[in-house]
């Protein structure tokens, strides 16, 4: 195919890049050139997105004779007017607009084994403000939707973990793997896990492009494809640590004042009103052929890209959130774990 992708440096973007490449794509970035690994082997065009005119100009310096392109994919996580501008320009020069979505477009709490039919929030296709990430998400599909109708496809990725991940959750987790020593293990160790590998979302992407699947698709794994235990062990195995999986109860955790998914980046407790975060109903992806690989290898692959290039800074410069030393420290020492796995 030939393929834009908008974006292209980072996490989902570049997976899309690279995945394409091995497939024998021909590939166009666009983004501003500022920030993460431009990926060799593909065309880069830089404009600011933000402003329209810039994007147009970018694009009409493509050198092709038609101008067209066989497939759009958009990483964009901000005001949906960006979307829409690029959709719009792009309408009438490109067959298919893959958005990567996110199933936060569904109204909080996300219903337990909901499907695509689960209510979501308000969106505005030409809403210039991204603070409201939920409702900036509706608000790109609504824009991609408008521009491409059943020509877009919109991947409602859930938590998304693999290589180049600059939120740093799982980056996190091997990181105090590695440092070793007693670690708090949120249990139960048997909670079930749903998220997916940026290069199984890729490649599914690419395929769906390639067959013209549009519509909305919940683009995760199916629940329970690892879970805790089986995450953190995968962890401890690839970094060769001697670190100590010290199990503790959501309760307990509660009782400390730990913030789940923040604090402890990937878990969440198994009740209450995140329990539809890591269930939600997969059926529809799968049958339009997702396919999502092992822990182990998201695990090795994310290790592997952190050897390679190092920890990423945090986004932003925001600072680290997640769990301090410390207070891991205070909370083992003053409560009882539901066991531990000492090495
Ligand atoms: N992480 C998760 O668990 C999760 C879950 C569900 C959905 N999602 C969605 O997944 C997507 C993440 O995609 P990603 O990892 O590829 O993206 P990303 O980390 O948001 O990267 C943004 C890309 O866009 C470019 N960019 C940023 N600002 C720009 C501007 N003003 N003009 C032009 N280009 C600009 C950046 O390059 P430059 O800085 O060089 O311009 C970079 O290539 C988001 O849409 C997010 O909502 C994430």
């Amino acid at each position: 195919m030939r393929l834009l992708v908008l974006g292209g440096t980072h996490h989902v973007g570049r997976a899309v890049v690279e995945t394409a490449l091995a497939r024998g794509d021909e590939v166009t970035t666009l983004n501003r050139g500022v920030s993460g690994h431009q990926p060799p082997g593909a065309r880069a065009l830089h404009a600011d997105r933000t402003d329209p005119a810039a994007l147009r100009a970018a694009l009409s310096s493509e050198p092709r004779d038609d101008g067209a392109w066989d497939a759009v994919i958009d990483t964009w996580s901000g005001a949906p007017q960006v979307v829409a501008d690029a959709a719009g320009l792009l309408a009438d020069k490109a067959t298919h607009y893959g958005y990567v979505s996110s199933r936060s477009v569904y109204r909080w709490p996300f219903p337990v084994g909901g499907d695509e039919s689960a209510p979501v929030v308000d969106g505005d296709p030409a809403g210039a403000d991204g603070e409201d990430y939920a409702a900036a998400k509706r608000g790109g599909e609504l824009a991609a939707a408008a521009a491409f109708g059943d020509r877009a496809l919109l991947a409602r990725a859930g938590l998304i973990l693999g290589p180049y991940e600059i939120v740093g959750r799982m980056p996190w987790w091997l990181r105090r793997l590695e440092q070793g020593g007693d670690v708090l293990a949120p249990g139960p160790p048997d909670r079930p896990l749903q998220y997916i590998d940026c290069r199984d979302l890729a490649a599914w992407m690419l395929s769906a492009a390639e067959r013209g699947l549009g519509g909305a698709f919940n683009t995760v794994s199916r629940p329970g494809q690892a879970t805790m235990a089986s995450l953190l062990e995968a962890g401890r195995d690839v970094t060769g640590s001697r670190a100590s999986l010290v199990w503790v109860s959501p309760e307990v955790i509660e009782a400390a004042g730990i913030a789940p998914w923040t604090e402890l980046p990937i878990w969440l407790p198994p009740d209450g009103e995140f329990a539809g975060m890591h269930d939600g109903d997969v059926s529809a992806a799968y049958a339009a052929g997702l396919t999502c690989r092992p822990v182990e290898q998201t695990v090795a692959g994310t290790w592997r890209w952190l050897q390679e290039e190092g920890y990423p800074a945090p986004p932003g410069g925001r600072p680290e959130r997640y769990l301090s030393l410390d207070k891991e420290r205070r909370v083992l020492a003053g409560l009882p774990p539901l066991n531990a796995d000492r090495a």
